[in-house]
């Protein structure tokens, strides 16, 4: 027996063993870190490798170049690259505002990402820790012991009354005061905020962030194209700021999905190997979504489990592509399936269509991954689905998911929410 997990993951990658490609993102995520005031602004669809990808920054920030060095990219780091203590914070829908924002990070008790374990406090042991499986390269902080006071670290960084901004401020000074200055010699705090897009009122936060961003601290936000435009345009010299440091991460080339392929094969040390035809049916399958090669891959190895083989040829993967359109390889995509369509076959046959509809690339250059229901009703039409204006409802309600949202200021314009649900719905037949 193999475990699956060995090579494939359906987790954000952190360790620079597992992160593939992306070369000339990684190039201008170096080039963001050595610009003492930019921010960062990575951007992209979901389940594209945003979140993987600032892990990577992440990296680079305490000095651990091995995802550049793996890609090629040694020459390119300056001799004094700048090096920084980390924060890593990853919001949810349920941060209301600003104000919710700061109150949270204040309070945040991870141990290896959070901004409490860098505020010094009495009786509180804190380590340094390579964020990497080998030691010495790229060390940041961690706390072993939060102390008898336990986070009580009012002593160190005043709080003040009703002012959840001016004590944001007090912590951030003191943890680059003491840790980032005085105990790591660093250049400056760097604090990632990933899905910053689901905070629902992101009024205030760019102006928030362009106030606190020095030489000494720099910010990195993560999230969803448009969402994150609506958070800089906020403040217009934010806007500035980002120039310099916005990433966007748009779906991978085939070849790079074939390579996670590859890499998985040398985590296997050997022990198991897929076809080369394998390999570049996945890649297409997969559409350009990490995600998704990583699922597959998964999938096959736990097949090639049970039939008790080291080759993984079509005939495994025919047996996967078979479960996937029988709903059964990825139980969590199926749920979100289902919900969607409920019990009704029209809507099921709707869903398809739409799924498979062909971004109408001369109108839409830039924007792919819009539908146009126009065509689809013809489609419709022909297979016979009747009425399309009662089965279109569920997949814009919120309460099914949604799955389809409308393109605002485009009458009878559509987009799937999820691309990643979109190429399951071709998948799922
Ligand atoms: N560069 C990469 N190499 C290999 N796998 C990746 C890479 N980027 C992302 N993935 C895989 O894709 C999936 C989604 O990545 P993630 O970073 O969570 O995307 P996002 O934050 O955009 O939703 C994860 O399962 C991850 O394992
Ligand atoms: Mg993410």
């Amino acid at each position: 027996m193999i475990n699956p997990e060995i090579g494939f993951t359906s987790d954000v990658i952190t360790n620079p063993n597992r992160f593939v490609g992306r070369t000339e993102l990684l190039r201008n995520c170096l080039k963001a870190v050595n610009t003492p005031l930019s921010l960062i602004g990575i951007h992209g669809k979901r389940g594209v490798g945003k979140s993987s990808l600032a892990r990577q920054i992440q990296q680079i920030a305490v000095g651990n170049y091995k995802t550049l060095i793996n890609s090629g990219l040694k020459h390119e780091i300056p001799e004094r690259s700048r090096e920084y203590v980390t924060v890593y914070y990853q919001c949810d829908s349920i941060i209301k505002n600003v104000e919710d924002l700061l109150e949270r990070l204040l309070n945040d008790q991870n141990d290896s990402d959070g901004l409490l374990r860098l505020i010094p406090n009495e009786g509180k042991e804190i380590v340094e820790f390579s964020r990497a499986d080998e030691t010495d390269v790229g060390m940041d902080l961690k706390v072993i012991n939060w102390g008898a006071k336990g986070i009580e670290s009012s002593r160190y960084a005043k709080v003040v009354e009703n002012n959840t901004v001016q004590t944001f401020r007090n912590f951030v000074d003191a943890a680059i005061t003491h840790q980032v200055k005085k105990k790591m010699k660093r250049d400056g705090l760097l604090i990632i905020l990933d899905e910053i897009d689901v905070i629902q009122d992101k009024s205030g936060i760019g102006s928030l962030i362009k106030s606190l961003s020095s030489e000494s601290l720099k910010f990195a936000i993560c999230g969803i194209g448009d969402d994150l435009f609506e958070i800089i345009s906020d403040h217009s010299s934010v806007e500035r700021l980002l120039e310099e440091g916005s990433i966007n991460v748009e779906p991978m080339p085939l070849h790079e999905c074939e390579e996670i392929i590859s890499r998985a094969e040398v985590l296997f040390d050997g022990e198991i190997k897929f076809t080369q035809e394998v390999k570049s049916e996945i890649a297409s399958l997969s559409q350009g979504y990490p995600y998704l090669v990583q699922l597959i891959g998964k999938e096959c190895v736990s097949k090639a489990n049970i039939t008790n083989t080291d080759i993984i040829d079509s005939e495994v993967l025919d047996e996967v592509k078979s479960d996937i359109s029988n709903g059964k390889a990825f139980p969590t995509l199926e749920r979100q399936y289902i919900r969607a369509i409920g019990q009704s076959e029209d809507r099921k046959n709707l869903l398809y269509i739409l799924a498979h509809q062909k971004e109408d690339r001369t109108m839409f250059d830039t924007e792919v991954g819009k539908l146009v229901l126009k065509k689809a009703r013809r489609d419709a039409e022909d297979l016979d689905i009747k009425h399309i204006d009662q089965q279109l409802p569920r997949l814009i309600d919120p309460k099914y998911g949604p799955v389809l949202r409308k393109v605002p200021d485009m009458t009878g314009y559509y987009e799937f929410i999820n691309p990643i649900l979109r190429i399951y719905c071709q998948l799922r037949g």
